[in-house]
């Protein structure tokens, strides 16, 4: 067997995604399941590309340990120096250099000949060398180079130092037996290849990232890059959970192994949606809500009779409880604290008390609790910067045309009531917190839905602020009132743009 290595580029390319804006906390919290989930490397984010961002690889750096710790640089001698920096306290730290090799990408995009791009390439790795030992070359566009410049390329890397050479499909234009033949021919032209390991690196623009990826693993490569729930820039990034589950369910046809520990997938899948505020679809494999289900009667009949009629892989192999529990407001501190066991969450003391009050409140509204209410009373308690509290909320409506709300919150510590009318209950109360928060974002999206099937399930908000740069910030709430649903919403998202300054 050989050993795959698992680079996560959740908090790098899929916080490039639209939308996506995650602070030094959040990275870590994502960063630490990482870690349980057994991922080999984290590139937790493009250095030089802000101050935040810088911020925010010196801290993971520093906090996570047994772990590689990557940032992504260009190939130029400022954003490698920014990323050594941020990564000085890193027990194990990699810098990830590279630049365009397609000839679109050369010609437009930098300028440059080809010679020109190769020495710009060769003294990026040497340069990397002087600060860390583990240098990773990405080609950028590489899919869509010519392959025998390809190989050049790869080789005189390898030859300046670097340990790991990146081959991506940036664009998503691959099939998979190309990108596959494209690896195997990088794999047996390049002189000295047995001293890197390659990488795959899949977008998935055309829908096959995780098909590219592993066909390139196929053909020998001994690392893959992805995102949890295959989140990223457009179409996204392969989704790690897809690989990982294809190559465990199907250790046959790969010949390789990875130190993943699959019963962290769901927990690592839920805590990324929720940070994020990515919706997993419900269909997603793996990790969607609707993947282990069993609608149509010919098939519930099968899997009643044998669970592996209609089932590929058993829903505890990625961390789904079966619970045999059901919790209700009569359920004490010992049930909710078994459920959440179950669910992978460990707390006790103060954090148990915290928790069980706000699952009684939660309970008393509904006949029943489940495990989507759970994760959600679970991801309220944390996360958030809490700068900003919901104190009261009144709404007058005729039904018709005009609402009026009047809103208090507090702000620091402070008290500060206001009202407003708008179009609809929704939009007076956003009105109202835009009055109390001078907030200047204009609202670009905002959904709905329930959490759970009951007529008494928890309703899930999403609000989408564009902010004057363009920047937009998104923000979810919780609640089984949905107007309340939708405060905490807006008031979320108008805290986190305040917290990432
Ligand atoms: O898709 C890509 O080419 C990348 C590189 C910067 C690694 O994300
Ligand atoms: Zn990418």
């Amino acid at each position: 067997m050989r050993r795959l290595y698992v680079f996560d580029t959740t908090l790098r390319d899929g916080e490039q995604s639209l939308g996506i804006t995650l602070n030094v906390k959040e990275k870590l919290e994502i960063g630490h399941q990482l870690v349980k989930l057994g991922v080999d490397v984290i590139e937790a984010g493009f250095p030089a590309s802000s101050p935040g961002d810088m911020e925010s690889v010196r801290t993971i750096a520093q906090e996570m340990k047994g772990v590689i710790i990557c940032g992504l640089t260009r190939a130029v001698v400022k954003d490698i120096d920014i990323c050594a920096e941020a990564l000085r306290n890193a027990e194990y730290p990699r810098i990830h250099t590279g630049i365009g090799v397609s000839p679109i990408h050369m010609a437009k995009k930098f300028k440059l000949t080809p010679d020109q791009i190769v020495e710009q390439a060769i003294a990026a790795v040497k340069y990397a060398k002087k600060y860390v030992s583990d240098v990773e070359f990405y080609a950028e566009d590489a899919f869509r180079s010519d392959p025998t410049f390809l190989v050049r390329v790869i080789e005189e890397v390898i030859h300046a130092g670097a340990t790991v050479v990146n081959i991506p499909d940036t664009v998503g234009y691959a099939n998979p037996w190309e990108y596959g033949e494209l690896i195997s021919f990088v794999i047996n032209n390049v002189k000295h290849i047995d001293k890197a390991i390659v990488s795959v690196h899949c977008h998935n623009d055309l829908g096959m990232a995780t098909a590219n990826s592993l066909a390139g693993i196929k053909a020998g490569a001994s690392q893959i890059e992805g995102t949890i729930n295959g989140i990223g820039e457009r179409a996204g990034n392969t989704s790690l959970e897809e690989v990982i589950m294809s190559i465990y369910t199907r250790h046959d046809g790969y010949g390789v192994e990875s130190k993943i520990n699959t019963r962290e997938i769901s927990a690592t899948s839920r805590l990324v949606s929720r940070i994020t505020g990515v919706t997993v679809p419900d269909h997603k494999a793996i990790v969607g809500s609707n993947a282990f289900m069993h609608a149509s009667g010919i098939h519930q009949d099968g899997v009643l009779k044998d669970r592996e009629t209609y089932e590929i892989i058993q829903p505890e192999t990625i961390g789904i409880p079966q619970n045999t529990i059901s919790l209700s407001a009569r359920s004490g501190r010992h049930a909710l604290k078994y459920c959440l066991e179950e669910l992978g969450y460990q707390i006790e003391g103060a954090q148990l008390e915290d928790v069980y009050q706000r699952f009684l409140l939660l309970a008393d509204q509904k006949k029943e609790v489940f495990d989507q209410d759970l994760y959600v009373l679970m991801g309220d308690s944390g996360g958030t910067a809490d700068s900003i509290l919901l104190r009261d909320m009144s709404i007058a409506t005729n039904g018709v045309e005009m609402a009026t709300a009047t809103v208090t919150l507090e702000i620091e510590g402070e008290m500060m009531t206001d009202a407003a009318c708008g179009n609809g209950p929704v939009n007076a109360l956003f009105n109202t917190i835009d009055r109390i928060t001078k907030n200047v974002a204009t609202l670009e999206d905002y959904t709905l839905k329930s959490v759970t099937r009951s007529s008494e399930a928890l309703g899930e908000a999403t609000v989408k602020l564009r902010y004057e740069d363009g920047r937009l910030v998104l923000g979810k709430g919780f609640s089984t009132d949905i107007i309340e649903a939708s405060a905490k919403a807006y008031i979320n998202a108008l805290e986190k743009r305040t917290f990432h300054k």
